[in-house]
């Protein structure tokens, strides 16, 4: 699956987001190694800290559905991913990450975007 689908896949689930407080749609689209794709999307909180991101949401739903560290190949983000979120993208050693920037699309490793991870 290239970059360019994953985001559109991600624009499409951003639709479904729940962000009333921010209005600020976010999605994001995770594919497997075996192909198949699972969806997030940000779902917000009226006690703030407790909403969590599109990234978290979907790479959540993989692991829900029998994935682990390693099974996931790449996924796409509707906007930059947030400091915790690259920490999430490391934790499941996805190899690439495609999100769209002012416009544009990036890709990325989670290396990349977050050096001297934290491990145990
Ligand atoms: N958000 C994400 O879903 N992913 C990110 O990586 C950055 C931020 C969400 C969290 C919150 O619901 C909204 O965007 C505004 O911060």
């Amino acid at each position: 699956m290239t970059g360019e689908e994953l985001v559109a896949r991600a624009k499409i689930a951003a639709a479904r987001a729940y962000a009333p407080y921010s209005s600020y749609l976010v999605g994001a689209a995770v594919v497997a190694r075996d192909g198949r794709v699972f969806e997030g999307v940000n779902v917000e909180n009226a006690a703030y800290p407790l909403g969590i991101c599109a990234e978290k949401s979907a790479i959540a739903r993989a692991v829900a559905d029998g994935c682990g560290p390693g099974d996931l190949e790449a996924i796409g983000i509707t906007a930059s991913p947030c400091g915790g979120c690259r920490q999430w993208l490391a934790e499941f050693g996805i190899d690439r990450v495609i999100y769209a920037n002012e416009g544009e699309l990036r890709t990325s490793t989670p290396a990349e975007l977050l050096p001297d991870t934290f491990e145990l």
